[in-house]
């Protein structure tokens, strides 16, 4: 379909993320090289970075076949099992949300990943015993969007470590330019620009826009996307010059207006704005910590001076 043909499918397509991409470049080749599969590898970073289309594109180099599941998926060892005893020698398995794998599948995980391995207990009570399945060697991808959520033990068995980034402006634009070439329509620079500098540092976010901006083009029936039109949308999408939405005015107008600019708990503002706290940690605060919204400290998030005057707002005491 549309949405998996915009995933550019070898490393030379991907835009950005330039020390990720020259890392797995270099484990690639030599892993080519030696005939074996690429070491074990956790790409984390906040959602919409493009840690699946790496990890497709890394079954991709390599040549080899790549099987896609989730942590919340996997809920019994067995499933795990199943899953690990139907790969091929070399394929790429990913495991998004790897954070999310109950303890359980975990052990399992353990001597699939170090030893190729899978020990299953058959038969119960006292005639029970172990068996060891041999696996043919494969490649894990886990992805999650904080390493720090992975067990030490798991953590520890990935060979490579992918941090990503947010995008800056100017590969945003290239990826909606990409984009757009692919769904045929002409965007003008300053308008690529314009969306890239609103979606966020996330492709995720700059291809949904772009889809928006194009409606608008298309129903006002322009044959090319200008900066007036990019802007007319984006404004008609509630997103700000910052890139910031709605529920980001709602998060950081809260800990203005209701928390006096804090110190406040992640739980209780989610409360407050009736979100989950794990969308907020996951999803928005990452790129309001960035961009100098929010700081975090012992006692809670607290607003800056930024974001007082982001909405106009005199910054109390000063
Ligand atoms: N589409 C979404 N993310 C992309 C990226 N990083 N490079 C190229 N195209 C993309």
């Amino acid at each position: 379909d549309m949405e998996q043909s915009l995933r550019p499918e070898l490393l030379s397509q991907y835009i950005g993320q330039e020390k990720t991409k020259q890392n797995l470049s270099i484990f690639i080749e030599a892993a080519k090289m030696r005939e074996e599969p690429l070491d074990h590898t956790l790409l984390y970073g906040p959602p919409g970075l493009g840690k699946t289309t790496l990890a497709s594109i890394i079954a991709n180099e390599m040549g080899v076949q790549f099987r896609t599941t989730s942590g919340p998926a996997i809920e019994r060892a067995g499933d795990l099992a199943a899953i690990l005893s139907s790969l091929e020698a070399g394929d790429v398995l990913f495991i998004d949300e790897i954070h999310r794998l109950p303890r359980s599948v975990e052990e399992v995980l353990y001597p699939a990943m170090e030893d190729f391995c899978l020990d299953i207990v058959v038969g119960t009570g006292p005639s029970a015993r172990s068996v060891r399945l041999e696996l043919p060697p494969f490649t894990l991808v886990g992805a999650t969007t904080r390493a720090g959520l992975l067990s030490a033990p798991l953590r520890d068995r990935f060979g490579v470590h992918g941090r990503l980034e947010f995008y800056s402006t100017e590969a945003l634009s290239d990826i909606i330019r990409r984009t757009a070439e692919i769904f045929e329509v002409f965007i003008e620079k300053d308008a690529s620009d314009e969306v890239a500098s609103r979606s966020r540092g996330t492709p995720r976010i700059a291809n949904r826009l772009l889809k928006r901006v194009r409606d608008i083009a298309q129903v006002k029936g322009e044959r090319e996307i200008t900066l007036t039109t990019a802007r007319e949308a984006l404004g008609m999408l509630q997103v700000d010059e910052d890139g910031l939405d709605h529920i980001d005015h709602k998060l950081l107008l809260a800990l203005i207006d209701s928390f006096r600019g804090g110190p406040v708990g992640v739980d209780t503002m989610a409360a407050t704005i009736g979100e989950e706290s794990q969308t907020i940690e996951d999803v928005y605060e990452p790129f309001l910590l960035q961009k100098g919204y929010i700081q975090r400290t012992p006692r809670g998030r607290v607003a800056t001076p930024k974001t007082y005057s982001h909405f106009d707002r005199e910054v109390p005491g000063a």
